[in-house]
């Protein structure tokens, strides 16, 4: 079996930490074990470009489960875990392509090892399989039945292709779902991207003045999850909308010129460009910290950064120091790369317990529409979401209400008024 990655004697560290998130991925679990029994994948084959993490690992394993012959990428060159690459390869024979720190040939070189697979479908977080398929592999567009794109980021790009009318294969927006988004993005990059700060810098956060870039539906978890531990935060937006929602919500909301003269620590969650640009780092105190959890690492304009510095240190694991001609020092975390994954471990299991038995019955509803599915950006079917929120809930031990026959009447119908 092919596969790239660091060290396969790391597999028994890798199989504990597989194995510690199952345990809360109990909506997955029964994903897999009807997998197990009704193989709705059989023949399929199949290449994810993932963060390679223990709960993507468990992902492998659901899909194997169901039939298919699945190879993994990674989908970041910072996020993999080396421990749980290996043990995919030894333990659950899931040939992987991905180490950490790996520089960009390499990385391009797994995705290239991965299209080699000759998938049927595809998974990305990012959408680099996709956009290689309409590049490099565009021989490869006529026998993919679909694509899922888990984050907004690649939904982005996708919606791009269909709007220049040069998307070649149906693809599936799993990051527009409501049962992915609402809990993913919020709760999951809310908890882990403090998660990953901490782990970086042990900066305490009460008290601290941060910044956080976008609010969207990560940038919400990141400013509610800081708050929560006493940290003031001033929010930026460019939508009006969300910045009036962020006010209401009672943050304070400026332009990053004016956030950049008086925070503390920076996260940026926009999925743009140089959101913190050379103008703004040139302001900022003598000590900030500035970190990315957006999905490319091009929202903190690093180019610009090293050119103002004079100087660049590791201080520590994941934390750059650049000192700029200024005499200030500016200490950015984890290269600028989605610091929750970096720094830290991703998301919790739980969270991504959702999003992954999405992304498997999602894979399912590919393969039972062969052939039917257009060449769009489609959505999850409601249905799914539906069944895995029920599946949560009852794995949580809440139990909801139900309508009546009454209430449904009732909501169904225009006559009934004042
Ligand atoms: P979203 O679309 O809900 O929110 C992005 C927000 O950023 C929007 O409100 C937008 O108006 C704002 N924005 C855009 N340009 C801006 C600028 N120059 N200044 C200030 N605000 C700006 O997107 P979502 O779901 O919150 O995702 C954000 C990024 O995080 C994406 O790149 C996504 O792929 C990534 N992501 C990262 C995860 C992680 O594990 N760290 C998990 C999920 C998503």
């Amino acid at each position: 079996m092919k596969h790239d990655i660091k060290d396969i004697r790391l597999a028994g560290a890798g199989k504990k930490r597989i194995l510690w998130a199952d345990i809360d991925m109990p909506v997955l679990a029964l994903v897999r074990k009807r997998f197990s029994a009704e193989k709705p994948l059989r023949g399929l084959r199949m290449s994810a470009c993932l963060h390679i993490t223990a709960e993507t690992a468990n992902l492998a394993r659901t899909l194997k489960a169901g039939g298919a012959d699945v190879v993994l990428c990674a989908s970041n060159p910072l996020s993999t875990q080396d421990d749980v690459a290996a043990s995919l390869v030894k333990d659950f024979h899931v040939p992987v392509f991905a180490i950490k720190g790996e520089n960009h040939r390499t990385y391009y070189r797994h995705i290239v090892a991965a299209l080699d697979h000759s998938p049927h479908v595809t998974m990305d977080d990012g959408a680099d399989l996709v956009s290689m398929i309409h590049t490099r592999y565009r021989k490869l567009a006529r026998q993919i039945l679909g694509s899922m794109e888990e984050t907004t980021t690649g939904v982005i790009r996708l919606r791009a292709l269909e709007k220049q009318g040069a998307l070649r294969i149906p693809v599936i927006a799993v990051n527009d779902a409501q049962i992915k988004y609402l809990f993913d993005n919020r709760y999951g990059t809310g908890q882990s991207t403090i998660d990953g700060i901490i782990r970086a810098t042990g900066v305490l956060l009460a008290g601290k003045r941060v910044v956080v870039a976008g609010y969207g539906w990560c940038g919400r978890g990141v400013a509610m999850r800081a708050r929560g531990m006493g940290a003031s935060v001033i929010v930026t937006e460019v939508n009006p909308l969300k910045a009036l929602e962020a006010t209401m919500d009672g943050f304070i909301v400026m332009p990053m010129a004016d956030a950049a003269k008086i925070g503390e620590l920076f996260v940026t969650l926009t999925g743009d460009t140089s959101v913190i640009d050379a103008r703004h780092l040139r302001e900022m105190k003598d000590g900030a910290i500035v970190a990315n959890s957006g999905h490319f690492n091009v929202e903190i304009n690093i180019p610009a950064l090293k050119k103002m510095s004079r100087k660049v240190v590791r201080v520590r694991n994941s934390v750059d120091e650049y000192t700029l001609r200024n005499g200030r020092r500016i200490f950015l975390l984890a290269e600028g790369r989605l610091v929750n994954l970096a720094a830290a471990e991703g998301h919790p299991a739980s969270v991504m317990d959702m999003s992954f038995a999405t992304q498997a019955l999602t894979t399912e509803y590919c393969v039972r529409n062969k052939g039917k599915l257009g060449v769009k950006v489609h959505k999850v079917p409601d249905k799914v979401g539906d069944w895995v929120a029920r599946l949560k809930l009852k794995t949580m031990g809440i139990r909801i209400d139900t309508l009546t026959g009454e209430q449904k009447k009732y909501l169904t119908s225009w006559e009934l008024g004042t």
